[in-house]
């Protein structure tokens, strides 16, 4: 594997999970592979789960491992070709990024949705300036349309606690203060196109997800329908796509409760993290045994060092 964009890149999702158990179970298996190879890992974004977990799994095959918050610490950069530079960037990115290359055997880069144009967030501008000027293969920690090694933890962590070979899989999306970008729903719609599971998507009149990502997939605006039956709920908000990074609905009907997972067939609970409690979902559900985001926020280790496992092996 030379970039990791998408969950989409493993041509065999069986076989990536299989990759990811062998990790699990054998996590210094591979401490050679990283010998004296560099990760950077290029923040734009805040981060807790993805900084941390990141840096784990590229010390566990014995990598190097190097941290830039670009917006703390490092020169302002300028994002657009053609800008004269007589403001507060003291750096255009055409020149940092492939110096970040001259530094790095692998680079990691999280730069979420801007919302200021539907078009270059969804062309992955920043993303894909890495990966042509760096000069090295570069990995998403979550860009502005996906967050691949979410979908992959994710993934990997219904696999373990499916009880039925179909399971029934809800994502719900659910109310937050703040507009937020599509780009794990996306993923996780992307990662869910490639099972066979039992999958729907609810959400709100004015919250459908881009075509792209839901085509094929059944998609409701009643919450109460989709969980019923439900073996996971996996709540998100997100901001609307139709009217690109609005707010058109704070509806705290949509809050995942104990009322809405009694509609469920006692399903576990799954949500990226950081999540906002009795926004997204009440206390009570997320302290529930059935609440699955402590293994899922530990599962992004194992996501992303099969990841770089991958990418170590056709350096
Ligand atoms: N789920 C996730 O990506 O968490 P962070 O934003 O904390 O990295």
């Amino acid at each position: 594997m030379r970039h990791f964009t998408s969950i989409k890149q493993f041509d065999d999702l069986k076989a990536a999970l299989e990759a990811a158990k062998y990790v699990k179970a054998n996590p210094f298996a591979d401490q050679a592979l990283g010998k004296n190879k560099t990760a950077l890992l290029v923040f734009f974004n805040n981060s807790l789960r993805t900084r941390l977990s990141t840096q784990k799994a590229a010390m566990n095959l014995g990598m190097n491992v190097m941290v830039l918050d670009v917006n703390q610490g490092a020169w302002k950069l300028e994002t657009e070709r053609g800008v004269v530079m007589d403001g507060d960037k003291s750096e255009h990115l055409l020149e940092a990024i492939p110096v970040m290359g001259c530094y790095a055997d692998v680079i990691g880069v999280r730069s979420f949705a801007r919302f200021e144009s539907r078009e270059d967030d969804y062309t992955e501008k920043i993303l894909n300036q890495f990966i042509q000027y760096s000069g090295k293969p570069v990995f998403s920690m979550e860009a502005a349309t996906r967050h691949p090694l979410q979908t992959f933890a994710d993934m990997l962590t219904i696999e373990e606690h499916k009880k039925t070979a179909r399971p029934k899989v809800v994502m719900t999306w659910a109310p937050h203060p703040k507009a937020l970008p599509q780009a794990v729903p996306n993923s996780f719609a992307e990662g869910l196109s490639m099972t066979d599971y039992d999958f729907v998507i609810a959400n709100p009149e004015g919250y459908d997800l881009a075509p792209e990502f839901t085509k094929g997939l059944r998609v409701t605006h009643n919450q109460d329908e989709a969980l019923e039956g439900a073996d996971f709920v996996y709540a998100k908000n997100w901001a609307s796509y139709e009217q690109y990074g609005q707010v058109l609905s704070k509806d705290m009907n949509w809050t995942v409760t104990k009322e809405k997972m009694a509609l469920t067939n006692n399903a576990f609970f799954l949500h990226c993290l950081p999540v906002r409690r009795n926004m997204i979902v009440s206390d009570d559900v997320i302290e529930s045994p059935q609440s699955l985001v402590i293994p899922e926020a530990a599962n992004r280790v194992v996501a992303a060092q099969t990841v770089l496992k991958m990418i170590l092996q056709d350096l």
